[in-house]
């Protein structure tokens, strides 16, 4: 299938992830298995998930001069993804998240940014390189764990040549109409959508009248029109704000959970990719679902997600 790039600019991180029966309370400490250091990241998820279901996909960022940047890199290249543009820096540790990983598969993470924190808006305006291989077919994704003026930047450079600008609002931040005004779809999950919205109680698969109404006004008349939503094992719905509606639930098939670290991230990769292949939003929330479940189905972030020929022969 021929398909528009992928860009991405954003983070890199080593995942240092222990299982435990439960997620402990604030003051508690729990036993919990030995500790794994995997490949993770927001960025580095979605441009591997993109590489391993064989798209063209390009990641900006940093990592630093030691073992878990050489290990990111080396999971990128892997999944086929052109890391040309990612800066290795000395006297900086590569970004690191805590993540702990409940017996239902649920997931709790505090990231460290580390050279994530070093990508500053001058690198990305810099990055002609990166930036000129985007066209009008193009999607650039972008998520907050690297700075706010960096990843302005990003989606201002990616709009001037006509490319699609995804924004996933995580860790959420209150975000300005300056960033918001540069976004064509925003992607939130539930949490991040109560967070937007203010409204913490709403029905996932209910009448979402009012949550159409309060993303509306969270967004400005000049932010993004179309706000993706993920809802876990729910699946996703696609709010478009110019006509008022949401979609009815586009259903996630059924799996049993193992760890759902990084499907977000897989959804947001999966859904960027048919969108920069031409498809409507509605089918390519329809793939991507199916990716973000079978994400949930293996352990850690990239290397539980599937290439394009996994992914077609799985029957959940
Ligand atoms: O979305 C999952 C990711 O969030 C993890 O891989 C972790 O690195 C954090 O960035």
């Amino acid at each position: 299938m021929s398909s528009g790039r992928v860009l991405v600019v954003g983070s890199l991180n080593a995942d240092l992830v222990v299982r435990t029966a439960r997620i402990p309370g604030p003051g508690e400490t729990v036993a919990g298995s030995d500790l794994v250091i995997v490949p993770g990241g927001k960025s580095a998820n979605q441009a591997a998930a993109v590489g391993k279901l064989g798209g063209d996909v390009a990641i900006l960022g940093c990592v630093g001069e030691d073992g878990n940047g050489a290990m990111l890199l080396s999971s990128l290249q892997d999944a086929g993804v052109d890391t040309s543009q990612v800066r290795v820096l000395g006297g900086v540790a590569t970004g690191s998240a805590m993540i702990a990983v409940d017996a239902a598969g649920e997931n709790c993470i505090i990231v460290s940014p580390g050279a994530n924190g070093r990508l500053s808006a001058d690198d990305v305006n810099a990055a002609d390189e990166f930036f000129a291989t985007a066209d009008a077919s193009s999607v650039l994704t972008l998520c907050l764990e690297v700075s706010l003026e960096a990843v302005k930047a990003a989606a201002r450079k990616a709009r001037e040549r006509g490319a699609k600008v995804v924004l996933n609002i995580s860790p959420y931040l209150k975000v300005g109409t300056d960033l918001l005004d540069l976004v064509d779809i925003l992607l939130v999950n539930n949490h991040e959508l109560a967070d937007l919205t203010g409204q913490a109680d709403f029905d996932p698969l209910g009448d979402w009248t009012s949550v159409i109404e309060a993303t509306g006004a969270a967004l400005g008349a000049s932010g993004p029109r179309t706000v993706v939503v993920t809802l876990g094992a729910k699946g996703a719905r696609i709010i478009d704000l110019d006509a008022g509606t949401a979609s009815a639930p586009i259903a996630s098939p059924k799996v049993k959970p193992v760890d759902t670290t990084g499907c977000g991230d897989a959804f947001l990769a999966a859904f960027s990719f048919r969108i920069a292949a031409g498809d409507s939003r509605e089918d390519a929330a329809a793939f991507a679902v199916r990716v973000g479940a079978y994400a949930a189905t293996g352990e850690g972030a990239q290397n539980s997600y599937p290439s394009a020929e996994q992914l077609a022969s799985w029957r959940p």
